[in-house]
């Protein structure tokens, strides 16, 4: 069997947030942030949701796939700020589509949750299990932010990006579709990018605690990024007998602009085979990926034939890297 990515989407919130904007309502100014991220503007939601994105996203990749909600027979959703603690994003993504044949459920891999997701639907597709799956990255990360903390809240936006994928009979010797995965957790750093959850504050326990926002120390993050994306790009590429001269794009996850380039020189490789979306979105963890897709294929840079190289990584600590033709 082959994966193939047949169609993308996706949506992001009307109300734009430019640096100069933050500058207005704390201490910070566009040269703070895009001297050290890249970053420009973000979208932030206000009447949208996450699940309001991630169908929105779903509908266009829908649209571009040219089939139906009912032919989905798997919906995963990267999410760590899902609606609802249950039902999950996936099932009600499922009821605002009429998917009615899909099993939904959700990932927690944080931002690296739409690689996870791709890895998890490939494995089913292979197996034959299931023919077509819609799998997303859709996020509300303003809700889980410390809006006194100008660290953090100033490099996350809100968004959803979504992807079909599909199982084809594979003819002898045929390759294409998703070629290699690789994909890591090292839970004993974890810490060092968290948000917790409610607490227990059942008849038992007094507990003074409030369900927490988003900490992080950045430069800790940054190391590990610089380290393991490279790491595990390098080994896709052997698994699937590539170079980085087959590479058409290394479409990142959108955290930094410094990671970015860290990445592309411990490769050896032209910054430009680095497409961007965070000057416009921010980081928005699980939905960068497909975001960026999603704009990639719009714009009609990828052609049959081409390899990308995907990767997200991120809080848990985890990370997730895959090598596709197009
Ligand atoms: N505006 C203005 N000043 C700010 C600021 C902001 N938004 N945020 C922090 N500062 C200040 C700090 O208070 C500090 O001031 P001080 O020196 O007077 O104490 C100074 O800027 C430097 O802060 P520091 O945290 O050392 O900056 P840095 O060079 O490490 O850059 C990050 C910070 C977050 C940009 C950088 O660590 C990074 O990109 N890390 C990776 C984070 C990431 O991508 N996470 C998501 C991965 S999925």
């Amino acid at each position: 069997m082959i994966t193939r990515i047949i169609g993308t989407g996706s949506s992001l919130p009307s109300n734009l947030v430019t640096n100069d904007d933050l500058s207005k309502i704390m201490d910070t100014s566009d040269e703070w942030i895009s001297s050290r991220t890249g970053i420009k503007e973000r979208r932030l939601a206000k009447e949208e949701t996450t699940a309001s994105m991630a169908a929105e996203a779903s509908r266009k990749a829908l649209e571009n796939a040219g089939i139906s909600a009912e032919e989905i027979d798997l919906i995963i959703v990267g999410t760590i700020t899902g609606d609802y603690v249950t039902p999950s994003t996936s099932c009600e993504i499922q009821a605002k589509l009429g998917a009615v044949n899909a099993v939904a459920f959700d990932v927690n891999a944080a931002c690296s949750g739409f690689m996870f997701a791709l890895h998890t639907a490939h494995i089913y597709l292979q197996s034959g299990i299931y023919k077509t799956a819609l799998i997303i990255g859709a996020e509300t990360l303003s809700k889980i932010m410390d809006w006194n903390d100008r660290s953090t809240c100033v490099l996350f936006g809100d968004g959803a990006g979504a992807a079909i994928v599909r199982a084809y009979a594979q003819a002898r010797n045929e390759k294409g579709g998703l070629l290699a995965f690789e994909q890591g957790s090292d839970g004993a750093k974890g810490k060092v990018l968290a948000c917790r959850d409610r607490v227990n504050n059942n008849p038992l326990i007094q507990n003074p605690l409030e369900p927490g926002y988003v900490s992080m120390d950045g430069q800790e993050v940054y190391k590990f990024a610089v380290g393991t994306v490279p790491a595990s790009i390098i080994k896709v590429l052997e698994m699937s007998e590539l170079k980085t001269e087959d590479i058409k794009y290394f479409v990142l996850h959108q955290a930094n602009i410094r990671i970015i380039q860290s990445v592309a020189k411990r490769l050896k490789v032209s910054e430009e085979k680095f497409p961007l979306s965070l000057d416009h979105c921010g980081n928005i963890s699980a939905a960068s990926v497909p975001i960026l897709l999603d704009e990639m294929n719009r714009k009609g840079m990828l052609k049959a034939g081409d390899k990308i190289v995907m990767s997200g990584f991120g809080a848990g600590l985890t990370w997730g890297t895959a090598v596709i033709e197009w």
